[in-house]
Parts: structure tokens; C-alpha cells; sequence
């Protein structure tokens, strides 16, 4: 069954915020080599606006991560299933990540990709849901701040669906 949605973030809002982080970023990273890792699935609309908001060349390489768990909620327990292919020794690596919620999952692929000792390691997410946050990691750029309530689109899914919507809507439960 199809669930209520509500428009939070509009298609504007979203072109002029990832405009703004592309443009700090190209600040903060000018004449370094940047490596930036992205979270697939949800992350790649986000991913792909963010890097042509750079005036600066950047390598890209993905991950692929799972948590076990059900339904909204991440269980901690995450593996990998497509790790990274380009070397990040002595690197300046950015992991861009679509939402972080509990923080489990970022917790993991910090210390994952610690271990291939980059010259920085830093965070940039689409969107900071800070409700169920269990563990905190430090988010060095943020698209959105949300409190709660479960997101879909651009890039976002609710089981596969509503991701390659433009905007960004709060599923409304016990609206149907
Ligand atoms: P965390 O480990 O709890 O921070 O979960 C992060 C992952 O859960 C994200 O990368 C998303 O894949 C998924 N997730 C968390 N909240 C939402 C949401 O509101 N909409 C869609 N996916 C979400
Ligand atoms: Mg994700």
C-alpha cells in the first residue's frame, strides 16, 4: 500500500544547497587529491549533482554496504559488499553519503576506511536525521539537518521505491 508523502525539500532548495556545498568544498580541497567514496545505492542522484558543482577534478569510487535488519531501522551489524577499488593511501578521502541516522553505518566505513590510512578522512552527507542517532560521528558537511521521520527521493528509497523522485518527501504513517 502506497503511503501518504509530503514535500520537505523542494527541487530549488536542493539545487542551491549542493550549489553551496560544491562550492565550499572546492574551497577546502582546491589542489588536493580528492578521492570521494560514495554509499550506493541511495547516494548517486546526490553524488552526481554534487560533483559537477566542483570546479576542481575529483576521483570517484563507491561502496556497497548492507545491515542486516528490517523494515526502517538499521540493525549496526553492516558488511560490505562492494568495498573500494582506488587506492586511498596518503589520500584526501571525502565519503558522501546520502542520510545518516543511527550513525552505525558511517561509524563502520570510518574505521574501514581508516585503515587505508588516507592523509584526511572527512564526511559529507545530504542529510543529517538526528533522531535516532546512537553513535556520533562527525558529519563535516551537511546538506539538511531533519529531525525525523523516514525520507524518500532523490536517491532515497522506502524498499526500492519513490528513489528517482526530484524532490525529497516524509512518508506519512497511519495516513493511508
Ligand atoms: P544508519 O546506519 O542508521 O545511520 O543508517 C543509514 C542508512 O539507512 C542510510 O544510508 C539509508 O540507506 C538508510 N536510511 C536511514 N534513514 C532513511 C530514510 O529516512 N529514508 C531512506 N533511507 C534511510
Ligand atoms: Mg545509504
Amino acid at each position: 500500500m502506497q503511503a501518504h508523502k509530503r514535500c520537505l525539500i523542494s527541487r530549488e532548495d536542493i539545487a542551491r544547497r549542493v550549489q553551496e556545498l560544491g562550492e565550499r568544498l572546492s574551497r577546502d580541497y582546491q589542489g588536493r587529491d580528492l578521492v570521494m567514496v560514495g554509499v550506493l545505492k541511495g547516494v548517486f542522484i546526490f553524488m552526481a549533482d554534487l560533483v559537477r558543482a566542483l570546479d576542481f577534478p575529483v576521483e570517484v569510487d563507491f561502496v556497497r554496504l548492507a545491515s542486516y535488519g528490517k523494515g526502517t531501522e538499521s540493525s549496526g551489524e553492516v558488511h560490505i559488499t562492494k568495498d573500494v577499488e582506488a587506492p586511498l593511501k596518503d589520500r584526501d578521502v571525502l565519503i558522501v553519503e546520502d542520510i545518516v541516522d543511527s550513525g552505525l553505518t558511517m561509524d563502520f566505513l570510518l574505521r574501514h576506511l581508516a585503515g587505508h590510512h588516507p592523509r584526511s578522512l572527512k564526511i559529507c552527507c545530504f542529510i543529517d536525521k538526528r533522531e535516532r542517532r546512537e553513535v556520533e560521528v562527525p558529519l563535516d558537511y551537511v546538506g539538511f539537518v531533519v529531525e525525523k521521520g523516514f525520507l524518500v527521493g532523490y536517491g532515497l528509497d522506502c524498499g526500492e521505491h519513490d528513489r528517482t523522485l526530484p524532490e525529497i518527501y516524509v512518508v506519512e504513517t497511519g495516513k493511508e
